[in-house]
């Protein structure tokens, strides 16, 4: 069974997807690139062209195609900023829960269901055991907070989540809800690129130089996940 990853840009053109082959799928939200090699599903959450902004990515298309494709498994590869000072940037973290205050895709337009979400348990456990036997520094939980996209959060905003959260991102609470409602399992490995906006009082906060500092993560988190191909079966 091909393992499903849905990643940022900095994972275009690494050896995780050496000899990959472009697809496109069509759902009934619409159509998703995809990238595929014997092992793995390869979905560049910001597109073929990299320039989707988090706020117009097409969630349910995404985990609709994995779902089409037979994917059971998925990874989600996501950039995140620390709201704790013991979190440095350059870790990686493993969420364990997560909190979205805000609208959240779903699948369920037309019935009424309401599935309680969750992270997958065991697809966890082996992101931690593969990165503890790469000897790379990780969290082994923590809570991810997911914000409106694409601005990044006040300071006054980062002072409340950091009470009730670790990490803060764009992305992985939509994932990690459309993938439950779609009975596929999903875990998440984050990479952090940041401290969230006045975690350091004197930083100031640009989302370019996040950018810059997501492809230096991403050396390590193509090590895991390249790793992870060969152990998830
Ligand atoms: N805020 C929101 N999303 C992010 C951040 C951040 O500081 N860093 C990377 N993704």
């Amino acid at each position: 069974m091909k393992l499903g990853v849905i990643g940022g840009t900095s994972l275009f053109g690494t050896k995780l997807l050496e000899g990959a082959k472009e697809k496109e799928v069509e759902t009934k939200y619409g159509n998703t690139y995809l990238l595929v090699t014997d092992e793995l599903v390869f979905i560049p959450r910001h597109g073929k062209a990299t320039n989707i902004p988090p706020h117009r990515i097409n969630y349910r298309a995404n985990l609709a195609s994995f779902k089409l494709l037979g994917v059971e498994k998925v990874i989600g590869a996501t950039s995140v900023g620390s709201l704790k000072r013991a979190i440095t940037p350059r870790s990686l973290v493993v969420p364990h829960d997560y909190i979205c205050l805000y609208n959240i895709p779903t699948v369920y337009d037309d019935e009424i269901v309401h599935v309680t979400p969750g992270l997958d348990d065991g697809l966890r456990r082996t992101i931690i055991e593969v990165a503890n036997k790469l000897d790379m520094a990780i969290f082994e939980q923590g809570v991810y907070f997911q914000t409106v996209a694409p601005r990044l959060e006040t300071k006054a905003e980062i002072n409340f989540m950091r009470n009730y959260a670790d990490v803060v991102g764009m992305n992985m609470a939509s994932e990690a809800t459309l993938a439950t409602e779609l009975g596929l399992r999903y875990a998440d490995i984050s990479t952090v690129d940041n401290y969230a906006h006045g975690i350091i009082e004197a930083e100031v906060l640009d989302y370019k130089k996040i950018v810059e500092d997501a492809s230096k993560s991403r050396v390590d988190l193509e090590k895991v996940l390249i790793k992870l191909i060969e152990v998830i079966e």
